[in-house]
């Protein structure tokens, strides 16, 4: 058996691998192809396995190296040829001293890659992902991207961890902050839009920096909202909602994919050949590298799938796991598993290749310090053009959930004003989470903002959120029982006319390892909105939070409520503006906001059961103690103004360009923005359809009273599906098409395809 396993490994090494690996004739074979391959031909095993190595840069190397531990290995590692990339370095000055001693010391000076999570902006930090993507705005969001780019090329850095595009139906789980939500529709444009930004026209230019899509595949499904928890999904949801922003990323040329921490279906996404030979590599054809995740490959021992370090090594690189993220498997155990002949050359070249490849597109080769100007990180960090565009952005991501009786916007003659909250005056938990190479402490306040509108206001804090200093590796301490500046807040409140109030999470709530079991106002907020509700109704909620919240008491009794997530650097301006009337919202919940924890996961695009009632008796499929819907439904946003949505009409005369048409009519008393979403239902299909799935958005501006005729074409590639086998298949018949502001509001009509 052993033997006939060895033969079946020999077969596949040799004669199946090549097959994929070298299909394409060496005269197409491009210019970098060609150079990839003269490189390889004078590398040493060792050297190859030194490409598929990373470390995590754990100096700020200004001075002589660190003897101790791994800070000596690691830089020995550097000098041998040993590291292909090191992530966390910035700064010119260190990326220089680093790239020096690879290029100057090693044997071949093969530069390295310098990685870095760049999330939402360097320096400048941009609302974080979630936020953005409520803005449905694809420009925008690629100019983020874009700025993003331009600031972290600036320090050094030429490949960013980002964007995760882990589709989450989830709110307790953290990492829903860094994601585009629940759509796999919208998560694909925005996906597309995040990688141009970040890599634009030309890799080569010394203002774009490789893109990372993560975490392949299924993370953002962890059982129970815990993150790194266990992941079991069907072929459906794989294909169907995992998979889209993945593979449209793929198609736009990403550079590198991030496998994950996750189980999925029983086999670690590390060491998944599935999702990273047959999938990616094969099906998508996809030509850049695979990155692991933090450890992820050492991760796999606790996963109870291998035995020791080496054993990891062998089952990610042969999953084809290309580059090893702080795991020291590759470089402890590669090259002997290659000479045992556990592990093949051929499955070695195949993942140097794709890195030498991503080394060559940055123009790695021609200028290994083309990253590393101080004039541009002198000039660059914090440019004014940055600051606007993130401004902008951070206004196109509010979301305004509620406005009874138009209180807002206030009116800038507004006065008697009280402003209530510790968030208001916190210049660090708006950056968000994920933001290692920002400044702490450096968005402007809530308090900040309103200032440059008006100084008639009053602030009392009301209670602290949280108690201490807060860091990313720290669990955040929330204040769960001081009260003793109810007091204040409640007489501020009753003096006033108006109040503002500015509450949520923390900054460090959300984001990795920050899963919540509730989803409620954390600490004592909600007790202190209660209080205050008390003395002076008139309130304005101004929500800070990294993911969907449960709002039902302050849906109930609030006149006005702001989503304002985590907006970066220009927070508290761009609150301002929209609470005084300067911008109107336009965002749209990009993830349904639940009613009760015990509805999740909760999402739009559900699957009908077959007794989705309603019904007067038992049997039908409910909660005996809560309603089906949520408080918000995906896509939900008002904004100051109105628009009625009209005749909707479908011509399918020609079935492989399906027209839909629809009016919209500002009919209210402000100029604004709407995103007029489009759904469809395909009502009879060989594998069971979605009750709705978006399959188109388009934001406009309209004049008062101005009305708009939309058009929108439905092709195959909107009305076809993934079968379990993973297949594209389009299927005439009829379907519902639906258009209107939110998942929820919308005009119906059918048509047939035939
Ligand atoms: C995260 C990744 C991130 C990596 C490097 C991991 O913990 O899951 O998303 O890119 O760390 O910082």
């Amino acid at each position: 058996m052993k033997n006939f396993n060895a033969v079946l490994r020999l077969l596949f090494t040799f004669i199946v691998l090549p097959l994929f690996t070298f299909a394409q004739p060496a005269s197409k074979k491009s210019e970098i192809d060609k150079k990839v391959e003269t490189l390889l031909k004078k590398m040493t095993l060792e050297e190859k396995v030194g490409q598929m190595n990373q470390y995590n840069g754990f100096w700020e190397i200004t001075g002589p190296a660190p003897k101790e531990g791994n800070a000596k290995l690691k830089y020995e590692h550097l000098k041998q040829g040993l590291v292909g990339s090191v992530l966390n370095v910035k700064g010119v000055e260190n990326v220089r001293k680093i790239q020096e001693i690879v290029v100057n010391e090693s044997r071949l000076g093969i530069p390295l890659l310098f990685g870095f999570d760049v999330i939402h902006g360097h320096k400048t930090l941009f609302p974080i992902p979630l936020a953005e993507s409520a803005s449905w705005d694809l420009q925008a969001i690629e100019k983020s991207a874009r700025v993003a780019a331009i600031e972290a090329s600036a320090v050094g850095i030429n490949w960013t961890f980002a964007p995760m595009v882990d589709i989450s139906r989830d709110a307790r789980w953290g990492r829903v902050m860094e994601g585009a939500g629940e759509d796999p529709y919208l998560g694909s444009k925005i996906a597309v839009a995040r990688v141009k930004g970040f890599q634009g026209d030309d890799l080569s230019a010394n203002n774009t920096i490789a893109a990372t899509v993560k975490h392949m595949a299924g993370y953002g499904f962890a059982e129970a909202g815990k993150d790194y928890n266990t992941v079991d999904v069907g072929t459906s949801t794989l294909y169907n909602v995992i998979f889209p922003p993945f593979k449209a990323a793929v198609d736009n040329d990403v550079k590198t994919v991030m496998n994950s921490f996750n189980v999925l279906n029983g086999i670690p996404a590390t060491a998944n050949k599935f999702l990273q030979r047959d999938i990616l590599k094969s099906k998508w054809n996809f030509g850049g590298f695979i990155v692991s995740d933090w450890g992820s490959g050492f991760e796999m021992i606790d996963h109870g799938f291998s035995e020791n370090l080496a054993h990891v090594a062998e089952q990610s690189a042969n999953a084809g796991s290309d580059m090893d993220m702080e795991s020291y498997a590759y470089v402890t155990h590669l090259k002997s598993l290659v000479e045992s002949g556990k592990v093949s050359m051929a499955v070695i070249d195949d993942a140097v290749r794709r890195i030498l490849k991503v080394k060559f597109e940055l123009g790695l080769f021609d200028d290994p310090y083309r990253y590393c100007n101080p004039e541009n990180e002198k000039n660059l960090i914090y440019h004014p053009d940055h600051i606007a565009a993130t401004l902008d952005m951070a206004k196109k991501s509010i979301v305004l959930l509620k406005n009874e009786k138009q209180l807002l916007p206030l009116s800038k003659n507004q006065k008697k004003i009280a402003v209530i909250g510790a968030l208001a005056d916190d210049k660090n938990s708006p950056l968000g989470n994920w933001r290692v190479g920002s400044d702490d402490f450096s968005a402007v306040s809530v308090i900040e903002g309103l200032k440059k509108y008006t100084n008639e206001f009053t602030y009392a804090k009301g209670a602290d959120l949280v108690l201490g200093p807060v860091s990313f590796i720290d669990e955040v301490k929330i204040n769960n029982s001081d009260t003793s500046g109810f007091k204040n807040a409640i007489d501020a409140a009753r003096n006033s006319e108006v109040v503002i109030m500015v509450l949520g999470e923390h900054g460090f709530q959300s984001g990795e390892g920050r899963s919540r079991a509730n989803l409620d106002l954390p600490g004592v907020q909600q007790q202190l909105l209660e209080e205050v509700y008390k003395v002076n109704k008139n309130i304005v909620l101004v929500l800070m939070n990294g993911r969907p919240l449960i709002l039902n008491w302050a849906d109930k009794h609030i006149p006005a409520i702001l989503e304002t997530w985590q907006l970066g650097t220009q927070s508290g301006n761009a609150i301002a503006e929209v609470l005084f009337g300067d911008y109107n919202p336009s965002g749209k919940l990009p993830m349904t906001f639940p009613r009760h924890l015990g509805q999740l996961p909760i999402y739009y695009n559900y699957f009908s059961t077959g007794r989705p009632g309603p019904k007067p008796e038992v049997f039908w499929s409910h909660y005996t103690d809560e309603v089906n819907q949520p408080l918000y439904p995906f896509g939900y946003g008002l904004s100051y103004t109105e628009f009625n949505y009209s005749n909707l009409k479908v011509d399918a005369s020609n079935s492989s360009q399906i027209k839909v048409s629809v009016s919209v009519k500002n009919n209210g008393k402000y100029v604004g923005e709407e995103v007029a979403q489009l759904y469809i239902r395909d009502k009879i299909s060989s594998t069971v359809r979605p009750v709705k799935e978006l399959k188109g958005f388009q934001k406009f501006s309209l004049n008062l009273g101005q009305t708009k005729e939309l058009q929108f074409v439905l092709t195959d590639t909107e009305l076809g599906f993934y079968d379990g086998e993973g297949k594209f298949i389009v299927e005439n018949g009829e379907f519902e098409v639906m258009v209107g502001t939110n998942s929820e509001d919308l005009l119906k009509t059918t048509f047939t395809k035939k």
